[in-house]
């Protein structure tokens, strides 16, 4: 049965809502002149174009176009229906709503996820039996024994076995009254292609139950017990299993994190186990995926101070640098202390000589100097340099070359303090000018393109940039191809500052408009009778053209202030611009006529006429600059 949520219970869950904070647990926000940007969660892309407005309590995402308020966003998110998002927002804010009854599609939702963990409890039940206490087991165990993990270890991961054949699990599961198609679903039993039935997917492999912080079994890992190929086998992605937001270990770590104020993370199971085993608990693995924002923000609960571990062969050194921009990017977004109480998080890249991961470096040489070369681990901006110095040495080209895989990074750094002290770094290493380096940064952003409100205030956003550049990069105009400057600034402030509305009807502002696209954005507002700035949210709703939707966000989500007065300025500079051009239009058309004629005295009056509006447009011109 659907629930029902009165109206009045709508707006209220609207009016105490607040989208930073429903978007941020889910997205890293970065605070921008008055909005926040991030990386849209509902496609992929590298700079952030997913802009969230705290004023209008709206979001969009000027990569893909989807937009909308706090519920639309949760109801995406998480892909569910508008009453339950709304429901679980008024939970989350305390707001009271008088339901009977959850609906069918929420129970059937949480009990599908509470099914998945009750099976995949089952599951761990059997593997652990079948690794300690069968004659099979005891090859695995003998395994696991000779790469130095104890009983103890073995214990506390709980780790299993999966047998050899086909249908071991699938057997236990159906004397169980399982279902073989939730199995399937938890990604344990795979349907046979010539849909003859099922098989497991785990076969002779030792098991490691994947857990959550909460201590759910959300998933496995399976490692062969020799040389074949592939090594390991995951869980897919299930309702209860996100790789992105999921570290392996993460429950056992989280108490140490927080004592020893610092987190190792590292890529594989075995390393994690032996850096538990040797006492380092404050270690995470990421298994394989690359580490994502999520995971990162996950940590942050616990502490700042980051390592992340790689093994020296290439691999290790390709994958640190991938997760170097997850981590600058999160490094950068910690100045948003309000959303993230944290502080930076400060992140460390850690390569361990010799080609050894983690298990094999502590059975070498020991936990203590792990921990050790793990304390003189660099910074991610020294390690990058460090990388850069070794790449293309320190000749001149070499140096050329240094700051020119730089300084985009360092472009990127908007802690003006941070990027400074990260210069200097980097001239220090090179033995070159800081200001070298810094001319080599003031170009890179002078590069890139601008956006309407970049152009009021250069110190203003990023996102503003990254939301024209992705304008440009999908093949759609950008701001400053839609329209003149002044009539972008009018629907921004129609959109802004709607009380303008009226005057904008009774002086035929649009009708003057030259951008067809600007003039019927202006007339649908005018027709939906827009009352204040936070129904953008519900305009974006029914807006169906991509290119209007894109503008409409775009532009109401500038950083301009607006007050009475000065909308009135911008609707008499818009009134004059156009009086001035028709005047002059009538002129030329005279002065035409009269050359036509050839009318010497009438040409010489109009001439004469004509450079005097010209002088008086241009002392107008003037005020109008000197006014601002
Ligand atoms: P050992 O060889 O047992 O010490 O494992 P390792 O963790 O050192 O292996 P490796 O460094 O090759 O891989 C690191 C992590 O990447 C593993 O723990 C797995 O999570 C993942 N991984 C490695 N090989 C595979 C594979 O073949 N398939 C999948 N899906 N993941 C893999
Ligand atoms: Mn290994």
């Amino acid at each position: 049965m659907a629930i029902f949520i009165p109206e009045d219970k709508i707006s209220e869950i609207k009016n105490t809502v607040d989208i930073v904070e429903i978007v941020s647990e889910t997205v890293l926000l970065k605070k921008t002149g008055r909005n926040f940007v991030g990386l849209c969660p509902f496609h992929s892309e590298k700079t952030p174009s997913f802009t969230v407005s705290p004023e209008k309590q709206i979001f969009y995402c000027f990569g893909c176009g989807t937009g909308g308020n706090a519920i639309s966003f949760l109801m995406k998110q998480e892909g569910i229906s508008f009453p339950e998002a709304a429901k679980r927002l008024a939970k989350r804010y305390g707001i009271d709503i008088p339901t009977k009854t959850i609906s069918a599609e929420q129970r059937k939702q949480i009990s599908q996820k509470e099914s998945l963990l009750h099976l995949n409890r089952q599951a761990l039940n059997f593997f652990r039996q079948a690794l300690v206490e069968t004659v099979a087991g005891k090859r695995a165990l003998s395994y696991l024994k000779g790469r130095g993990f104890s009983d103890e270890i073995m214990d506390r991961f709980h780790l299993g076995y999966a047998p050899r054949g086909w249908d071991n699990l699938l057997r236990f599961l159906s004397k169980k009254h399982i279902s073989t198609a939730l199995a399937e679903t938890a990604g344990l039993v795979i349907a046979r292609k010539d849909k003859s039935g099922y098989y497991d997917r785990f076969r002779d492999r030792i098991i490691f139950p994947i857990l959550d912080v909460n201590m759910n079994i959300v998933g496995f890992g399976g490692r062969v017990l020799d040389d074949s190929e592939p090594k390991y086998l995951n869980s897919p992605e299930t309702p209860v299993y996100h790789k992105s937001r999921t570290l392996f270990g993460l429950c056992s770590a989280r108490d140490k994190c927080r004592v020893e104020n610092s987190v190792y993370i590292v890529e594989g199971y075995l390393d994690l186990l032996a850096l538990h085993q040797h006492g380092i608990e404050n270690s995470v693995a990421t298994l394989g995926t690359a580490l994502t924002a999520e995971h990162i923000r996950l940590l942050t609960r616990y502490t700042r101070r980051m390592v992340l571990v790689y093994d020296s062969d290439e691999a290790g050194i390709r994958s640190a640098q991938r997760c170097i921009d997850t981590f600058w990017k999160e490094h950068v977004d910690f100045q948003r202390e309000d959303v993230f109480r944290e502080e930076k998080a400060d992140t460390h890249i850690l390569v361990l000589p010799d080609g050894d991961d983690p298990d094999s470096y502590l059975l070498k040489y020991g936990p203590e100097a792990f921990v050790a070369t793990a304390a003189q681990a660099p910074g991610i901006i020294s390690f990058l340099i460090d990388r850069a110095i070794e790449k293309h040495g320190l000749s001149t080209e070499g140096k050329i070359q240094i700051v020119s895989d730089l300084h985009a990074t360092l472009a990127a750094i908007n802690d003006s303090v941070a990027r400074s002290l990260y210069v200097k770094q980097l001239s220090e290493r090179l033995d070159i000018d800081e200001a070298v380096v810094l001319e080599k940064i003031r170009v890179a952003a002078l590069r890139k393109p601008q956006a309407i409100s970049d152009r009021r205030s250069p110190s203003s956003s990023a996102s503003a940039m990254s939301a024209s550049e992705s304008l440009m990069t999908s093949g759609q105009k950008s701001l400053s191809e839609v329209g003149s400057r002044i009539e972008q600034q009018i629907i921004a402030m129609m959109l802004q500052f709607p009380q303008i509305l009226p005057q904008i009807e009774s002086r035929d502002v649009l009708e003057h408009f030259e951008s067809n696209i600007l003039k019927s954005i202006g007339h649908t507002l005018l027709h939906h009778k827009f009352k204040s700035a936070a129904q953008v949210s519900e305009l974006l709703n029914f807006i169906e053209e991509p290119e209007k939707k894109r503008l409409v966000a775009a532009l109401a989500l500038t950083d301009e202030s607006w007050d009475e007065n000065g909308c009135r300025k911008l609707i008499n500079q818009f009134v004059e611009t156009i009086q001035r051009r028709q005047k002059s239009k009538l002129m030329d058309d005279k002065i035409k006529a009269a050359e036509l004629k050839n009318d010497k005295q009438l040409l010489y009056k109009l001439l004469k006429e004509k450079q005097k509006i010209a002088i008086q447009s241009a002392k107008q011109k003037i005020t109008l600059l000197s006014n601002k």
